[in-house]
């Protein structure tokens, strides 16, 4: 049962929870109309303390797409927050306008700390650079739509694993599939942090190389899932402008990849994917975008229990 839980670590639900939810997205895709009031009467609350297009657009589209109604801030200065309310008060506060809230917060740790205080589902659109649960969902999703399943796959991580917390969520939920082998491109500045190393990777006994060339690896890969250099993380401008371009996939690059490479990106994009690439068939990631609103239409369906 998916009703009245919180979302804030990809592992809070367990693979049949997430089968559930994919489900009913595809149900969603199939016949959006059947959907249009499913949520009547029904508020979503996005508190955004970051920047963000894609993740609260999608879920502000996903309740309106359902019926509801939306309320929230995308600039905590607008709100109470810059009297200096702290995070429980608002969320309690909310919690009494709201029947599910999604927030966005620059603190690691959060959304983990938030739910002690929210009665109603709090869902975590990302904590700094620790985790990033619904675009996993999208991830998912998506990863299952161009490739048919979530195991036996080679997925290349490429860019910024330190601070892409993107990454980090698709690493913990895709290493609780069968096979999956991971390829982690990156610069050594910006590997991958050490609790995932350690926690998930060597202790599930996945396969995993760190390597820093993607032509040397690229040909392996069923996935290519790109991230941006996570330029609002750096503590020194000097370090991200070294390091932001480090990796450009464009054609050339491609050339040695599968045809059936299917390449993601939880975007935005800055210069990590070349234009030329958006018209390649390998290219998945305006699919991806689209698919991120009606897995949360899924989502929110499944934890306010509204059938
Ligand atoms: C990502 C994020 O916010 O972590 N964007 C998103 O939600 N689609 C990736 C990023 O900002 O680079």
């Amino acid at each position: 049962m998916l009703k009245g839980r919180h979302l804030v670590d990809p592992q809070d639900f367990s693979i049949q929870e997430l089968e559930s939810i994919f489900e009913l997205t595809q149900e969603i895709i199939n016949k959006p109309e059947d959907f249009n009031s499913i949520c009547h009467g029904k508020i979503l609350s996005t508190l955004f303390y970051e920047p963000s297009t894609r993740t609260r657009f999608s879920f502000e589209a996903a309740m309106l797409r359902l019926g509801g109604g939306v309320i929230g801030f995308s600039e905590p200065g607008s709100s109470s927050v810059a009297k200096g309310e702290s995070l429980a008060d608002t969320l309690r506060t909310v919690a009494a306008y709201a029947d599910i809230i999604a927030m966005r917060h620059p603190n690691e740790g959060a959304p983990k700390h938030g739910i002690k205080y929210c009665p109603v589902p709090l869902i975590n659109g990302g904590d700094g650079g620790h985790q990033h649960p619904t675009q996993t969902l999208t991830d998912l999703f998506t990863i299952l739509e161009s490739k048919g399943r979530l195991d036996n796959l080679t997925i290349g991580c490429c860019g910024d694993l330190k601070f892409g917390r993107t990454v980090h969520s698709l690493i913990k939920a895709m290493s609780r599939y069968e096979n999956v082998k991971f390829i982690l491109v990156s610069p050594k500045e910006l590997q991958v942090p050490d609790y995932i190393r350690t926690e998930i990777l060597e202790q599930r006994n996945i396969q995993f190389q760190e390597v820093e060339r993607l032509e040397e690896v690229i040909d392996q890969m069923d996935i290519l899932y790109m991230t941006r250099v996570q330029k609002e993380r750096f503590f020194n401008e000097a370090d991200y402008v070294r390091l932001k371009d480090s990796y450009i996939v464009d054609l050339k690059k491609l050339k040695d990849a599968k045809e059936d490479l299917a390449i993601l990106h939880p975007l935005p994009r800055v210069n990590e994917i070349a234009i030329e690439v958006d018209e390649d068939p390998r290219a998945w990631y305006f699919r991806q975008v689209k698919n991120g609103m009606f897995v949360r239409m899924g989502l929110i369906l499944k934890l306010l229990g509204v059938k």
